[in-house]
């Protein structure tokens, strides 16, 4: 199974599929070629699809609920599936699709159920209204082949407390993307969030490496 690749997954709402193609080069340009399009908006298919050919950026589906979702969004091009669960029926779609499905848990019995289908990348959300890095890193601690992404109200301030853990090997979030700064068509604005997001996050991980090449000597 893949693994991401980025310490930030940009977690998008688009209203206008027509948005996606100014996002994405402003993600590209802020230093983040990751996106994740949600299913919140009817926009998000078409979005994805949009995007799903240009080859400069990693396009995954998020808020995907059900298999049908599922479907949906690898017919309409999507290389990754986020959800913010873990439902066996969505599981179950993903292993016979051979799709890099990235489930969703907040619970030691949700990420065993995630673990008996062989996946091993989790989103763990909501992650500061479930209980923030205190509880993600208790949660870790028995499961050490489990990389999290911690997602859902994580911004510049807090952001450290969670990408700086061993176990979490990106972190999603909106920040970056502000819907409003989308449907404005302010996507200058938008690149430089997404800079300043990326060098921040550049930052906490060139830690984090050093601190464990550390350990290690
Ligand atoms: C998601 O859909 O993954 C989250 O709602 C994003 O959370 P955030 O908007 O708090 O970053």
């Amino acid at each position: 199974m893949p693994q991401i690749r980025s310490p930030l997954v940009p977690v998008v709402v688009l209203d206008d599929a027509a948005q996606a193609a100014p996002l994405a080069d402003a993600l590209i340009a802020g230093g983040l070629p990751i996106v994740e399009i949600t299913l919140r908006t009817p926009a998000g298919l078409a979005a994805i699809e949009r995007l799903a050919d240009r080859g400069d950026i990693s396009v995954g589906a998020g808020t995907v609920l059900n298999p049908d979702q599922l479907d949906q969004a690898l017919d309409a091009g999507a290389e990754f599936i986020v959800s913010p669960g873990s439902s066996p029926a969505l599981m179950e779609r993903a292993a016979s699709r051979q799709a890099w499905l990235i489930p969703g848990a907040a619970t030691a019995s949700e990420i065993l159920q995630v673990l008996e289908w062989g996946m091993t990348e989790i989103k763990f959300f909501p992650a500061a209204a479930s209980g923030g890095k205190e509880l993600l890193k208790a949660l870790a601690a028995p499961f050490r082949q489990v990389h999290f992404i911690p997602t859902g109200g994580i911004g510049p301030a807090n952001l450290a407390q969670y990408l700086s853990l061993s176990c979490v090997s990106a972190v999603g979030g909106s920040w970056m993307v502000p819907r409003r700064a989308i449907t404005e068509g302010d996507f200058a604005g938008i690149k430089r969030l997404v800079s300043q997001a990326a060098g921040l996050a550049a930052g906490i991980v060139a830690e984090k490496n050093q601190r464990r090449s550390n350990a290690r000597s």
